[in-house]
């Protein structure tokens, strides 16, 4: 069963292992800390039955104000391979917007996306409707 919960200090080891393992941008401990310190209810986790990560997004509150109103953003997505099409990325999306929305009244979120990876263009586009 996969437990997906609120992100805090200490899960940085288990999120940058699941970053080095499935993206080609990677942080710095200190900018996960950074994240959680700032912004604490915004990002999360997914963790497996033996209590190891297995998928986080990293999320944060735009610090430019663009267009008046609070804007959302997603630092980082990622899901292990071996735990992939289960729907762990659109819970933890849905869970990261959910808590822009009650904690900062953020209706926008904005991200980066490669137009060549398919799997998470489709999950923005397709499934959570991102324009
Ligand atoms: C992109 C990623 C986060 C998706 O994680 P996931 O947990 O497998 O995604 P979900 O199971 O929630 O899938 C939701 C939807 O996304 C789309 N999707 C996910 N994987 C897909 C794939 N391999 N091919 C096409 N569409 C895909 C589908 O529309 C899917 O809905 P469906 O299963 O009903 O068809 C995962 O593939 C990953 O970690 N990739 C490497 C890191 C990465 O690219 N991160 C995003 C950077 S912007």
């Amino acid at each position: 069963m996969i437990n997906i919960r609120q992100a805090r200090a200490g899960d940085e080891i288990g999120m940058q292992n699941c970053n080095l393992t499935n993206l080609p941008e990677n942080y710095e401990m200190k900018y996960y800390l950074y994240h959680f310190a700032t912004w604490p209810t915004l990002s999360f986790v997914a963790e497996n039955e033996k209590g190891r990560l297995v998928g986080y997004v990293l999320a944060k509150m735009n610090e430019e104000d663009t267009t008046g109103q609070p804007d959302g953003h997603i630092t980082s997505l990622s899901v292990m391979r071996s735990y992939r099409r289960l729907g762990l990325a659109e819970r933890l999306m849905n869970q990261s917007q959910r808590a822009m929305l009650e904690a900062y009244g953020s209706s926008c979120v904005s991200l980066h996306v490669r137009v060549s990876n398919q799997a998470a263009f489709s999950l923005y586009k397709k499934t959570l409707k991102f324009e």
